[in-house]
């Protein structure tokens, strides 16, 4: 019975999760504090109050004054290494986060501070939790090619950290296409490739990233559903989505959990993954997706096994890992 199965001990990657979007509110307080940055909120329920979004582009906004507080490299650190202990006790042993360059360097924070905080927060895990994983370097879509060529040159002293290029930032309008070339130079470098895409956009942006940036992964992409060929064609080609039920709940991509099309990509035979994206502000790390989605949607054990297992098949990691985490 679904009742008494519990996700949390059934292992498990995160693959799509913004180091910057697991800043929690108290958090949040703290490093303003410190770092003596000036924040439009003078408590906890001034934040909360502000937790609350229309859209992608609402929530965005909202992010991006959050993620100012963080200065330094220790804020980087302790941010990391606070959501990978948090992620393991949802039974995560594989962590991608997606980490955006610009949004910090634009800033004046030094790009060192962000990638030798983020790397010993991971290698502190690996040897205290025995969690694995690494970054996924994100360009913005909504600026242009440039920064992205730019923030790519700036990691390279980083690079073997690097498991993947990311696209993200508000979609509609941003077609991926025009990063063909930025995606091109990711893969000279041997990184793998993902592009959020059909989150809020249409299916179309889903099939540009696959045949333009040749993409391993969609980020997203439930609008997949209103193509049925594109379905089809992520189901034979096996390319995962990295879905996030409570992140689409709070941008209003789908108008309740129940109407969620989570269950329904799973039985088209899509790879489809369970994620938090952005777990500070939608509510809820990954097992909170997985319970939640579970509830209003009936999944089965069997089903929130394979989404489980999906996530391991999707992870950026060589055999033995995989096994080693089975
Ligand atoms: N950055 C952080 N969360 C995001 C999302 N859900 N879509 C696009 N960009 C993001
Ligand atoms: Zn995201």
């Amino acid at each position: 019975p679904v009742q008494s199965f519990d996700i949390q001990a059934v292992p498990k990657a995160e693959l799509h999760v913004h180091v910057e979007g697991t800043l929690e509110p108290g958090m949040l307080l703290d490093f303003a504090r410190r770092n003596d940055v000036a924040i439009p909120y003078r408590s906890m329920a001034d934040i909360l109050a502000a937790y609350r979004f229309s859209d992608l582009q609402s929530f965005l906004e909202v992010y991006w004054v959050g993620l100012t507080v963080l200065r330094t490299e220790r804020d980087f650190y302790e941010l990391t290494f606070a959501y990978l202990s948090r992620a393991r006790e949802d039974g995560v042993v594989h962590a991608e986060v997606y980490i955006t360059p610009a949004d910090h360097t634009e800033r004046g924070v030094p790009f060192a501070a962000v990638m030798d905080g983020i790397s010993a927060a991971y290698a502190d895990a690996r040897s205290q939790l025995d969690i694995t994983g690494g970054m996924i370097l994100c360009v913005r879509r909504h600026k242009p090619v440039e920064e992205a060529f730019a923030a790519i040159e700036m990691a390279s002293p980083w690079r073997d950290r690097v498991m993947a290029l990311g696209l993200g930032g508000p979609e509609k309008c941003y077609p991926p296409g025009q990063f063909a070339e930025v995606f091109a130079r990711a893969r000279a470098l041997d990184w793998k490739a993902t592009a959020h895409a059909g989150e809020e956009g249409p299916p179309r942006y889903v099939t540009e990233a696959i045949d333009r940036l040749r993409v391993d992964r969609i980020d997203h992409g439930v609008q997949c559903e209103a193509d049925p060929a594109l379905m089809r064609r992520l189901a034979d080609e096996g390319i995962p989505l990295t879905v996030c039920p409570l992140s689409n709940v709070a941008l209003k991509v789908f108008p309740a959990l129940e109407q969620h099309n989570l269950r329904r990509l799973l039985h088209a035979g899509l790879c489809v993954t369970v994620n938090s994206d952005d777990p500070a502000y939608f509510g809820g790390h990954v097992n909170e997706n997985f319970i939640r989605a579970a509830g209003a949607l009936g999944l089965t054990a069997e089903e929130q096994l394979s989404l489980a297992d999906n996530s391991l098949k999707a992870a950026f990691m060589d055999e033995d890992r995989r096994k080693r985490a089975r």
